[in-house]
């Protein structure tokens, strides 16, 4: 198949939008991570979602809509709070499991009765799934267990070939995916994933805000995911990925131990003019971590780094998203120094 790469201007999106109301997957933009669209609601399209990506079949898909008024129609009752919190947050990176209806084929929701809905702010998501008009199913677009895509190219490298087309609308603001949660009480909602809708914003709608546990530790055997995606590895490089806590001077006395051949270290932009090893670095504070991160671990990869040590952010507001990639990339490896 020849991936067509489409632009942002209305005759492509219109080109993109035919796509999947044929049934055929795009790549496309989204203000977190690109997105791998499919019709969620035709089981023959979402099927080939699965297949481009290599995914578990039990790994549900969130659905895209335009706008959160649309998600009745697909849902089978929606909680106060969900409303609330879609007047703070929708459009934006915040994706809401709300028990599903018979419009959410099972193939979608991964055999689940429940659906993840978001309504994103990206200006090219949203005019796709406005023409198309249908509720667009999106996995982030990379291949199972490698970082996710937070531009056109990384999208093309995983999926050229495989996908009908990848719409380009330039590097992803975000870079990490949505905020998942679900529903436990009247005015409490569980953080399932956490991203750049942080707990402390959702406590200004919320009277609780817990985190899963499974955000920050490793499953137990035969222990059940609230999220089926936290149980696999995950945004994992070829690079061996290991997360150093402590101060920058530990950082550095524990690299100049443990150094070797390709090997790296990913530091925030303020270790710069201290660090004397190679390096790469991810940002000053945790925005632009979120934003880096995934494009680096892509290019540790593409320079050949066997090994990389990488300085552990915060683990407050948008940077337990971060921590949270990160210590998937390590397969749960973290190193307190
Ligand atoms: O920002 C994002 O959310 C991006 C862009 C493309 O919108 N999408 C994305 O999708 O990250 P994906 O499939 O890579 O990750 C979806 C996560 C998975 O961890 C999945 O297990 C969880 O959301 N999820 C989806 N539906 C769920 C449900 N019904 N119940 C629990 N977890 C769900
Ligand atoms: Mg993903």
């Amino acid at each position: 198949m020849d991936t067509v790469l489409l632009s942002d201007k209305e005759t492509d999106l219109e080109i993109a939008a035919e796509f999947i109301k044929k049934g055929e997957i795009v790549g496309i933009p989204t203000e977190t991570v690109y997105g791998l669209g499919a019709d969620a609601s035709n089981e023959a399209a979402v099927r080939k979602v699965f297949e481009a990506k290599g995914r578990p079949a039990d790994n549900p898909l969130i659905v895209h809509l335009a706008d959160f008024s649309q998600a009745a129609d697909y849902t089978a009752s929606i909680p106060e709070l969900a409303y609330r919190l879609a007047e703070r947050f929708c459009p934006g990176p915040l994706t809401m499991v709300l028990p599903k209806n018979e419009r959410i084929p099972m193939i979608t929701s991964g055999g689940l009765d429940t659906v993840g809905i978001r309504v994103p702010s990206h200006p090219v998501m949203h005019r796709i799934i406005e023409i198309s008009g249908r509720p667009i199913a999106a996995p982030s677009a990379n291949t199972s267990g490698y970082p996710s895509p937070t531009s056109a190219e990384h999208v093309m490298r995983d999926m050229n070939g495989k996908i009908s087309a990848v719409v380009d609308g330039g590097s992803s603001e975000f870079g990490v995916e949505s905020t998942v949660i679900s529903f436990e009480g009247d005015n409490s909602v569980r953080i399932l994933r956490p991203g750049c809708v942080t707990r402390e914003m959702l406590l200004e709608i919320c009277d609780e805000v817990i985190i899963d546990r499974a955000i920050l530790h490793e499953l137990e055997a035969g222990q059940k995911a609230a999220s089926p995606g936290m149980k696999y590895k995950h945004y994992s490089p070829k690079a061996d990925i290991i997360m150093v806590e402590g101060s920058l001077e530990s950082f550095i006395t524990y690299v100049g131990e443990h150094g070797g051949n390709d090997v790296y270290s990913l530091i925030f932009d303020n270790d710069r003019d201290k660090f004397p090893y190679r390096y790469m670095t991810y940002g000053k504070d945790s925005s632009q971590q979120a934003h880096f991160l995934f494009q680096r671990l892509r290019e540790l990869d593409e320079i050949g780094a066997e090994r990389v040590y990488v300085r552990a952010p915060e683990k407050d507001g948008v940077g337990l998203a971060v921590y949270n990639r990160l210590i998937r990339a390590a397969g749960f490896e973290v190193i307190r120094i």
